[in-house]
């Protein structure tokens, strides 16, 4: 029997946009000055269990752990990217500390469409400063990757969850409100594990049970509300527009102050793709120094499927712009050496390999995308001369071979 890509895997293939998505989503991010780092895919199962929260699903349940060597691979980025910035002491240099990343990220998860036990992120973390103005940047930097790639259908979903100043004092007030609720007992047992995450339940009669719940953004202290004014008047003058999301709960435990997902309607029950927030206290909770940060993380694959959702395409990687058609022994010797001086001099240029005959070669000339396809028999060879076809009009010139790869540069 042949193999499968394991359950919840999947393969990037040839003609993918993949590359062209990754890159195309990370450009703000890098105009904007964010600096390329790449952590390991494992780590220390700890990092995860004390950064993203020993509570969450994805501690819980979805992680992929070697336990006899106490690692596991990355469920996401953050943790990762904060444990090389401590370890680095990267803190101690120009502040903020902007990195960008890419790769592939690990959850044991149920798959369906849109979830997958490995899928590739992209994301940015911005370390080092409280600054709303800040947030304002690194939100509009996940609106801009979105429109970007000409989007237009993505939702942003943003709030404040509050610090230790006022969250601690929230939480208690809404167990207390949800102690009064005539809940099932897994949400109960959910509620006192986390009473926000109750908040989040898609059910529409818990919803309607928690109509009259009380809500983090009209209990902030004074020190979040003002941060959070701030974020929204950054947003203003970046012009990026957002939806009040005063119930939103994020999978990941680390988060304080602003908060945010982009969503795109088009991609049924997983409809996210993108999230992050503020993390002030992910790198204390690690073993860490004081050290503010805010970040986010795209999803490429989502953002594939809400593409195609939207019919809009993205080009996939470009093929050679020449095609060597070599007829015969004498021309194919020619036809080698003139592809790799093709190829120094920077031309993307490929070669009819296996001795086909015209009629093959010429196909697979039109099917590699080239502009330009240079057919040489022995015969051209002798009268020192190639054939330069011109694949999109079809025009057919004898050009020397002495001025060949000059009129091709
Ligand atoms: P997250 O919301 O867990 O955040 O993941 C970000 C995005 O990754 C999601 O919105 C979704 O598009 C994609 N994603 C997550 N799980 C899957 C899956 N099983 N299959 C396909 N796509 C998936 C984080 O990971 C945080 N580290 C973001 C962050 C950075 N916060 C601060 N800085």
């Amino acid at each position: 029997m042949a193999f499968q890509s394991p359950k919840g895997t999947y393969d990037i293939l040839p003609g993918s946009p993949f590359l062209a998505v990754r890159d195309g989503l990370l450009a703000p991010s890098v105009r904007a000055g964010y600096a390329y780092v790449e952590a390991p895919v494992f780590e220390d199962t700890e990092l995860f269990s004390r950064g993203v929260g020993a509570s969450t699903d994805v501690v819980t349940k979805e992680m992929f752990t070697f336990p006899e060597r106490g690692l596991t691979l990355r469920p996401e980025g953050t943790a990762g990217v904060v444990r090389a910035v401590v370890e680095h002491g990267l803190q101690r240099g120009q502040l903020p500390v902007k990195l960008r990343y890419a790769g592939p990220m690990f959850r044991a998860e149920r798959p369906q469409a849109g979830r997958f036990r490995q899928f590739q992120q992209v994301g940015i973390e911005a370390l080092g400063v409280t600054d709303p103005a800040l947030d304002a940047e690194v939100v509009a930097l996940a609106a801009d990757a979105f429109t970007g790639l000409g989007l237009t259908g993505v939702r942003l979903l943003l709030t404040s969850l509050g610090d230790p100043a006022c969250r601690p004092a929230y939480r208690e007030e809404l167990g207390a409100f949800l102690a009064g609720l005539d809940l099932d007992d897994a949400t109960r047992a959910r509620a006192a594990l986390n009473p926000l995450r109750v908040l989040d339940d898609k059910r529409p009669e818990v919803q309607a049970l928690l109509v009259d719940a009380p809500l983090m953004v009209d209990r902030l202290c004074p020190q979040c509300t003002a941060h959070h004014e701030g974020v929204l008047e950054g947003l203003a003058a970046l012009g990026v527009a957002f939806e009040p999301a005063p119930r939103l709960v994020r999978g990941l435990d680390y988060y304080m102050r602003t908060t945010f997902e982009f969503v795109h309607d088009g991609l049924g029950a997983q409809s996210a793709v993108g999230g992050g927030g503020r993390y002030d206290g992910l790198s204390e909770a690690i073993g860490g120094p004081p050290l503010p940060g805010i970040g986010w993380a795209l999803g490429i694959e989502r953002t594939v499927l809400a593409l195609e959702a939207e019919g809009v395409s993205v080009a996939p990687e470009a093929g050679p712009a020449v095609f060597v058609v070599p007829l015969g022994a004498a021309a194919k010797a020619w036809a080698v050496a003139f592809v790799g001086a093709l190829r120094t001099a920077g031309v993307a240029t490929d070669l009819a390999y296996g001795d086909r005959g015209l009629k093959g070669a010429m196909k697979a000339a039109d099917r590699s995308g080239a502009r330009w396809a240079v057919v040489v028999g022995d015969r051209d060879l002798e009268a020192d001369v190639a054939q330069l076809k011109d694949l999109t009009s079809g025009e057919q010139t004898a050009v020397p071979l002495s001025e060949l790869l000059e009129q091709l540069l």
